[in-house]
């Protein structure tokens, strides 16, 4: 073994989704080699050209966020964060990993669309990459298509419920691409929302001159949300298929995930920050400044919140992502002066997801080994990147963070590293904070210094669920 090609990590806490244990973590070519008690003369004989002092903090796997959307295009504009942006902001807050969702447009193939975002990503990212694919034009080369991208390690599909006349299908397109992934092994993602008659509500609210951010929290009911989250999973018992839904809000919606897991079905969901921090309070705030916060699933009332911590402590939610999909205040949110409706939905978050989470660890909501497993192992286990991604064990890529529990930060637009002009959290203070992150190896961030670069990041072809089998 070469002393040069080797890390060895001292003195840290080494806490995965399984165990919390005080080791040392040799790294070799990029990926772990050993994970051993420091006082054995084992892990003391080890050299390395790089030692990395971890004591009194966490060395935790690098998060892995399986919901992003860079460079996407949504409501007549593309989300602000590059490839290149929102990967450097993402190792910023220690994530190692994104799944990002390539989109088929109408009219387009599946692959047309795979290959649009293999050009945005290839070369340009400061950390690792893989895809999902949203599948806006469900028909039968969609369908076969389907078939060779699990094939090639892009294995989950996002389909809506929502967004009528861009992204929509309807039940019985859904029922066929589940048919299909029953039998190609792929995982539907599903955005469960009923889109036909939310639009009917929003027409109605706009006509009649209710056109603030905080009606869109309004119209898109929660009742509507539990709805389409009650009728995704019967279309998915018809088909005999997996089913994960995406950025679950609704108490009544988690409410339906709960009941279908009760009964013993392969049925999961992910929740995210926004949707345990925020609420719709912020929707409301004066001078359009609501319009900063509006995503779909909305914001809930507060009462939300508490529900959803308590999903994720009974594995009702398997996972915390982002959604990351930021727009600048000035220029995008702005288009919907005037007209909720027209305001692009999405938030900017890929930062700050895990010291957020962090945070419900310090405020008592989850363990910390359960930080880890809704951040790290359970995203990486669902779409087959476990245990490559996600861990901390011989064999897995040495994506790492020095973790301190004890930092104070203040979340701010001015500090954040995303390409957008405003935070969601902005003057929101949290305990604890990313120190150093390694990324197959290679020190990303160091001690609050950006040392990666633009192009390090690879491209992960995935495997098939691991709860499946
Ligand atoms: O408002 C959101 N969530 N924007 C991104 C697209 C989606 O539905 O995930
Ligand atoms: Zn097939
Ligand atoms: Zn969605
Ligand atoms: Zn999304």
């Amino acid at each position: 073994m070469s002393e040069a090609s080797r890390t060895v990590v001292r003195g840290g806490l080494v806490v995965t989704a399984a165990d919390e244990v005080h080791a040392d973590v040799l790294i070799e070519d990029g990926r772990v080699v050993a994970v051993a008690a420091p006082e054995t003369e084992f892990a003391a004989g080890w050299s390395a050209a790089r030692q990395i002092d971890a004591r009194g903090r966490y060395v935790i796997p690098g998060g892995v966020d399986a919901h992003t959307h860079l460079e996407f295009p949504f409501g007549g504009t593309f989300s602000s964060d590059t490839f290149a942006s929102g990967t450097t902001a993402a190792a910023w807050g220690g994530t190692t990993t994104l799944v990002d969702f390539a989109v088929q447009s109408r009219g387009y193939t599946l692959r047309d669309g795979l290959d649009a975002w293999h050009a945005k990503a290839q070369g340009n990212c400061a950390i690792d990459y893989a895809f999902h694919m949203i599948v806006s034009d469900v028909n039968e080369r969609s369908l076969r298509e389907m078939d060779l991208l699990v094939a090639e390690g892009v294995t989950s599909f996002k389909l809506f419920m929502a967004y009528p006349g861009v992204f929509y299908s309807d039940d019985g397109q859904i029922l066929r691409a589940m048919q299909h992934g029953a039998r190609n092994g792929g995982l539907v993602m599903m955005h469960a929302e009923n889109g036909p008659a939310i639009d009917v509500l929003v027409e109605q609210a706009v006509a009649e001159g209710r056109t603030d951010p905080r009606h869109h929290g309004e119209v898109r009911r929660t009742l509507l949300e539990a709805e389409a989250t009650h009728r995704a999973i019967a279309l998915a018992r018809v088909a005999d298929c997996p089913l994960y839904v995406v950025h679950v809000s609704a108490a009544e919606a988690l409410a339906e995930l709960a009941r279908a897991r009760d009964a013993g079905l392969p049925v999961f969901g992910e929740t995210c920050p926004q949707y345990l921090f925020l609420s719709v309070d912020n929707l409301a705030e004066p001078d359009f400044e609501g319009a900063k916060y509006v995503c779909s699933t909305p914001l809930r009332p507060r009462e939300h919140q508490a529900a959803l911590w308590r999903g994720l402590r009974t594995d009702d939610l398997q996972v915390v992502s982002t959604d990351h999909c930021p727009f600048c205040f000035a220029g995008q949110k702005e288009l919907g002066r005037g007209d909720f409706s027209k305001i692009p939905n999405g938030l900017p978050g890929v930062e700050h997801r895990m010291d957020l989470l962090h945070q419900g660890v310090v405020d008592g909501h989850i363990s910390r080994r359960r930080w880890i497993d809704i951040a790290c192992a359970a995203p990486a286990r669902m779409f087959g990147l476990y245990p490559r991604k996600g861990t901390i064990a011989p064999g897995s890529d040495a994506d790492l963070v020095i973790y301190d529990p004890r930092a104070s930060q203040v979340i701010s637009a001015r500090t954040h590293h995303m390409s957008v002009d405003y935070s969601a959290y902005e003057g929101r203070e949290v305990t604890g904070r990313c120190e150093t992150v390694l990324s197959r190896g290679e020190v990303v961030i160091d001690r609050r210094t950006f040392t990666g670069r633009a192009g390090h990041g690879r491209y992960v072809p995935r495997g098939t669920c691991a709860y499946l089998h």
